[in-house]
């Protein structure tokens, strides 16, 4: 991760989210919409705290509220301020009701568009350092083969950029113009309110453009264009867009894990939240999908088709195929699946087995302790060493209440067995197979909980003798 760059005075950044983003169709915030398990919102707002930005004041609107919490949940104790625009009167206007959150900060400001994702650091620095004096602006440009919706960068021979013209205000011959403004502009605070006081709304779409600064600014020290890269800056407007960012996203999740030593058997098939972590020495097969906070330690395997969100995964682990698990723990060398099921707050100590179509909620399974067939454990605390056979349930739920199963260490228990809580199997105990146990049973006894077995001998030659009888 890039670490904020040092010596610079100072820097404060504004990122524009209260749009609705009508283009996406759908009811939600376009800022919200999620790429790699994070809001759009958050990736340019991550960016300009790298770049050392502080504050980050984020101008919220529609959805506010919530893309305030969002924000703050994901970057806890970052220095971020929000400001609310009513209306969105344009990015002029956008811009200028983040003025009270910057009362008396005076230096260079970056301006972001919350609706840009695959921005990163670097570029924030090369449109920063763009900027010929402190009284310029600075603004970052692309070429697009396709430039439609884009405001067009026009030069003047004298003076480089001239104007910016959106594309509805364009001639044809503007829109020609291939160079774009990318949305993120630098510029002197002291600059930005004195010349935004000065933008109108005398334009096709009656709003207030940030981009008017770029022909204000030639009035005096003159803008300064960054060429940035196209992949970059390019925003996201509709769901076409968010798709195709999310993959670029995510090949780069994939470059830096390949590049610290995971093996990734089919990059192109592999999905990740930004923030997760992989050990070294790790393989990852095809189509696995790593959500949330999910930590990965080194030398393990990933088996095919896994999906793990917010789970920590010890060294040497092996997690087979199609294994589905969601806030678990799994400490060092645990074989898990293929079909297991874990679910929040499973823990599996060092050493554990957990094999195909086990389900644990709110289980821990001790050191070594087995339960590799067909299982369901809830609400349980298993000691170390212990088997859990093929078919075992813990009855944690009366209808009305969960229960607490607790199993001591080296306990059998025998195949299709139902241990129905809250109830106690004392250390080194054996229950024996299809066992119904209701009552608590102490250390060191067997337990046999089911109907003693009758045997009739000779019963089907006396039932074939009875019914030759009759037919006589
Ligand atoms: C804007 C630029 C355009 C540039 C493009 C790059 C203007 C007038 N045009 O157009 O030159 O090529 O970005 O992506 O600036 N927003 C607010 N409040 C508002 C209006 C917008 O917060 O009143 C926010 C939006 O939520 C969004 C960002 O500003 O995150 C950009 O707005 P958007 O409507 O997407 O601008 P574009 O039409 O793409
Ligand atoms: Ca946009």
């Amino acid at each position: 991760m890039p670490t904020p760059r040092k010596g610079r005075r100072s820097l404060a950044a504004i990122v524009l989210a209260a749009g609705r983003g009508t283009r996406m169709k759908t009811r939600r915030a376009k800022v919200l919409h999620e790429v790699c398990g994070r809001p759009l919102v958050y990736y340019p707002v991550k960016r300009a705290l790298e770049a050392g930005a502080s504050p980050v004041v984020v101008v919220v609107g529609h959805q506010g509220d919530e893309v305030r919490r969002a924000l703050e949940t994901l970057l806890p104790g970052a220095p971020l301020r929000f400001v609310r625009q009513e209306r969105q009167l344009g990015t002029a206007h956008a811009v200028l009701s983040a003025k009270p959150a910057l009362r008396g900060y005076r230096g260079p400001v970056l301006i972001l568009s919350g609706d840009t994702p695959l921005l990163t650091a670097r570029t924030l620095e090369s449109v920063l350092e763009a900027r010929t004096s402190p009284g310029s602006l600075a603004f970052a440009t692309m070429v697009l083969e396709n430039p439609a919706g884009y405001g067009r960068v026009v030069h003047s021979p004298e003076k480089g950029p001239a104007l910016i013209v959106e594309e509805k205000d364009a001639t044809p011959e503007e829109r020609k113009i291939k160079e774009v403004n990318a949305g993120l502009y630098a510029a002197d605070a002291e600059f930005l309110w004195k010349t935004l006081a000065r933008v109108d709304a005398r334009n096709a779409q009656r709003e207030f453009y940030l981009t008017d600064l770029v022909a204000l600014a030639a009035e005096g020290p003159g803008a300064v264009a960054a060429r940035v890269s196209a992949v970059e800056a390019s925003g996201v407007n509709d769901q076409e867009e968010l798709s195709l960012a999310a993959r670029v996203l995510t090949r780069r999740i994939a470059q830096a894990l390949m590049a610290s030593g995971v093996t990734l058997e089919d990059p192109e098939r592999f999905d990740a939240d930004e923030g997760v972590e992989v050990g070294p020495d790790t393989v990852v097969e095809p189509s696995v999908r790593l959500r949330g906070a999910t930590r990965i330690g080194p030398g393990c395997r990933i088996g095919q088709g896994s999906i793990l969100a917010s789970t920590v995964v010890g060294a040497g682990v092996e997690i087979r195929p199609y294994t589905v698990t969601d806030r678990a723990r799994i400490e060092d060398g645990c074989v898990v699946g293929p079909f297991s099921r874990l679910r929040p707050e499973s823990v599996l100590a060092e050493g554990a087995h957990v094999g195909n179509f086990v389900e644990l909620k709110k289980t821990r399974l001790g050191r070594g302790s087995k339960a590799n067939h067909l299982a369901y454990l809830g609400d349980a605390t298993i000691g170390a060493s212990v088997n859990v056979g093929c078919g075992t349930i813990t009855c944690n739920y009366d209808g009305e209440r969960k229960h607490p199963t607790t199993i001591g260490d080296g306990v059998f228990v025998g195949s299709d067995s139902i241990l129905v809580a809250p109830i106690r199997i004392g250390k080194g105990a054996y229950v024996a197979a299809g066992s119904t146990l209701t009552e608590s049973v102490p250390a060191g006894s067997l337990a046999l909980g089911r109907a003693r077995q009758v045997v009739k001998r000779g019963w089907v030659r006396k039932r074939d003798a009875a019914r030759a009888g009759k037919g006589k």
